[in-house]
């Protein structure tokens, strides 16, 4: 459920008409439902209790400090990836305690900004990673706190790109060596073993690859333990998939992804971690745009949007749906006529839909594209030198740019000309 319902024939986020946003801020634009990030946290958060946990945001699906401090205030945790997602999370007000560092390449400046600031784990990637954190610690004179990611040799039956537990990807230790690399970490100085870590893709829509993972994670909480090891924490990443077509699909709930993991884990006496992005950010915001022309093709009718590829490249990317929706409804029983739907950048990957049915538009008419809130405005570039794309937050009937559209002169006056030129 989310908050993008029409109210007088007008699509409107909460209390606010989208086409008055439009007005104000131009488009495109990303807009995001504060109730609506907030609803998709306490899911997890109250799925998961009674048992000790921290719902840790994956911010990589959205970074903006104005989110980031909306869900820090609800008792968030973040999960980072790198050291520039850190320092947003920290200037959000997220205490360094709630927050964990995720990623097979963090180097050695970003280990020191972290612990010096205060992290509440590292989830370690590899051995080498290991070697080089229980340097940094010890120059330090700090011990940094760690699980260690397994790959648990899990088909998560997602897209190839976003799928990570199989042996064959880049991420964690192969568990079967999981035992050796613990021993490893017991005994290197500036490393105190925490638990252990797991994340097998994203856009999962069905729990038994989940279960699946996790029981192997049970398994190994035992053996670790037996092996000598403090483990009191469990890190199950993030990945549950969400519906991008509406009515046509129906992943699993929260609620039951929280029962199942309180069924295989919850005997543990383990603090469980979880580090949902999609769910929780993604139904929650809408990229809107406007059609620039409406073009008669030879055998295709095409809907040319100022919204292109570097604003949204999750279709040309990973050849992503998302429902197209416009502002403005169309009256009941109105026909629909199939246009392909594209952006104004040079190239035919700049494409969001092909023979799509949508009421009939025309030049200046808005659109949404929902489920957008995730990998949208974080994934977009200056392709093309289209300015970044702005983005708003609204809570009721409040409103405010979170990140304003960048001008043409700052877009141009980042660049330097040497003066050999
Ligand atoms: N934890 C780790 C270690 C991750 O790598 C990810 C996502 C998450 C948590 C959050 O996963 P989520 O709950 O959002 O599924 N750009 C792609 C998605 C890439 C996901 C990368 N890792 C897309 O637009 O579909």
């Amino acid at each position: 459920m989310d908050h993008f319902l029409y109210r007088g024939g007008v699509l409107h986020a909460e209390d606010v008409a989208l086409n008055e946003i439009a007005a104000a801020v131009g488009t495109p634009f990303y807009v995001y439902s504060a109730n609506t990030l907030r609803r998709h946290f306490r899911l997890f958060d109250e799925g998961l209790s009674p048992l000790p946990h921290l719902v840790c945001f994956a911010m990589k699906s959205l970074s903006n400090v104005a989110v980031l401090k909306l869900l820090g205030d609800m008792g968030a945790g973040i999960d980072t990836v790198s050291i520039g997602e850190y320092l947003r999370a920290r200037a959000a007000g997220v205490p360094g305690e709630r927050i964990v560092f995720s990623g097979v390449g963090k180097t050695r400046e970003e280990m020191r900004v972290a612990l010096t600031g205060g992290i509440r784990q590292f989830n370690v990637e590899s051995e080498p990673e290991l070697e080089a954190l229980s340097e940094v610690a010890t120059a330090l004179g700090l011990r940094a706190p760690i699980t260690i990611r397994v790959n648990p040799d899990v088909d998560a039956k997602t897209h190839a790109k976003i799928a990570t537990g199989k042996k064959e990807n880049k991420f964690g230790i192969p568990i079967s060596r999981a035992r050796e690399v613990y021993a490893r970490a017991a005994i290197l100085p500036g490393i105190q073993i925490m638990g252990i870590d797991v994340h097998i893709g994203s856009q999962l829509t069905e729990l038994a690859p989940f279960e699946a993972a996790y029981q192997k994670v049970a398994e190994l909480t035992a053996l670790l333990r037996a092996d000598g090891h403090q483990i009191t924490r469990l890190d199950l990443g993030g990945g549950l998939g969400i519906p991008y077509t509406r009515g046509n699909e129906a992943p699993p709930l929260p609620e039951d992804y929280c029962a199942m993991v309180k069924r295989v884990l919850g005997h543990l006496d383990c603090e469980i971690e979880i580090e949902p992005g999609r769910l929780i950010a993604g139904n929650s915001g809408l990229l809107v745009s406007k059609v620039v022309y409406v073009k008669e093709g030879e055998d295709r009718r095409f809907l040319i949007l100022d919204a292109a590829m570097n604003d949204l490249v999750r279709p040309a990317m990973y050849d992503a749906h998302h429902d197209i929706v416009p502002v403005i409804q169309d009256s009941p029983g109105a026909p629909t006529v199939p246009y392909d739907v594209v952006g104004p950048v040079c190239e035919t990957g700049d494409t969001f839909a092909k023979a799509r049915a949508l009421p009939m538009l025309a030049a200046d008419d808005l659109v949404a594209f929902r489920s957008a809130g995730a990998y949208g405005a974080v994934m977009a570039s200056e392709y093309n030198s289209r300015p970044l794309v702005p983005e708003v937050l609204v809570d009721g009937d409040r409103w405010a740019v979170i990140r304003p559209r960048p001008s043409y002169e700052e877009m141009i006056a980042r660049d330097i000309v040497p003066d050999w030129i």
